[in-house]
């Protein structure tokens, strides 16, 4: 496991804005798999940012930048609500569309979402599971981490081999969820959400983590037993995983 500990929230979205360019600068049709929450709220503006500006033409009448190409990237959508569909505000899909894929210009079509209203969720998660083998697997995937450990909605009790499927939200993520959408009537109740073994494959993670409330919860996911009750403790023997905390976040370690 690897430790970026950076000062502040801002440093935290910087740094891992830096991970992806380079990622996109090296491989122009790299796989990423992304999360929503507040967590990487800054690291989509900073990497819009970086994108945008490196499409403004050059001073001096020199043409334009080197611009970011974005245009082979694919990316998967970490989790979303099962009943959930584009358009509903509490669609997390439609939130990655907001923070970033709108924002960098990316093709919709480059995009995979989990589809909510599927009459066959079972069937979405294994073409999932498909398209991700398609690709020749995720890149990069960045994660953050429940109040409870969960990753994605990998709830507490989830297995290291499981694959991406329906899962039964836990109250405390009904609870924490609750803040996105005014209220925990709002929360759904269930998810789909891609499996920890499907995350344990992807060739890099990185686990964001920022603030004091997750200090006590990100010190059991490092210090812990590594144990199906802390799902994000069962990344902790991923060869190439990488946990970017701020230091209120890291402040229990
Ligand atoms: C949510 C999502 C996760 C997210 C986590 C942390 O329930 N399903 O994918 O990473 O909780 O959210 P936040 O970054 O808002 O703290």
């Amino acid at each position: 496991m690897n430790f970026v500990i950076a000062a502040d929230y801002n440093a935290l979205s910087s740094a891992a804005a830096d991970r992806i360019e380079s990622l996109a600068r090296a491989k122009p049709n790299a796989a990423l798999g992304l999360p929503t929450g507040e967590t990487p709220v800054g690291v989509y503006r900073e990497f819009a940012r970086r994108v945008r500006e490196s499409r403004l033409p050059l001073p001096l009448g020199e043409g334009r930048g080197e611009g970011l190409d974005l245009s082979h990237l694919t990316i998967f959508v970490l989790d979303e609500y099962l009943d959930v569909g584009r358009g509903d505000p509490r669609c997390l899909a439609d939130w990655l569309d907001r923070d970033l894929i709108r924002p960098c210009e990316i093709a919709p079509g480059r995009v995979h979402v989990f589809d909510g209203l599927s009459a066959e969720p079972t069937l979405t998660c294994a073409e999932y599971e498909a398209a991700i083998v398609e690709v020749g697997g995720i890149d990069l995937q960045l994660l953050g981490l429940g109040p409870n450990g969960h990753v994605g909605f990998n709830e507490p009790g989830s297995r290291p081999d499981s694959r991406s499927r329906v899962v039964r939200l836990a109250a405390e993520s009904i609870a924490s969820n609750a803040r996105y959408w005014g209220g925990p009537d709002r929360v759904p109740r269930y998810g789909l959400t891609m499996g920890l073994a499907t995350l344990r494959q992807a060739r890099e993670i990185l686990l964001l983590v920022s603030g004091a409330n997750k200090a006590k919860i990100l010190r059991e996911v490092v210090e812990g037993p590594m144990t199906n009750d802390v799902p994000a403790s069962l990344l902790r023997d991923h060869p190439n995983v990488t946990v970017m905390a701020d230091r209120e976040a890291a402040a229990d370690l």
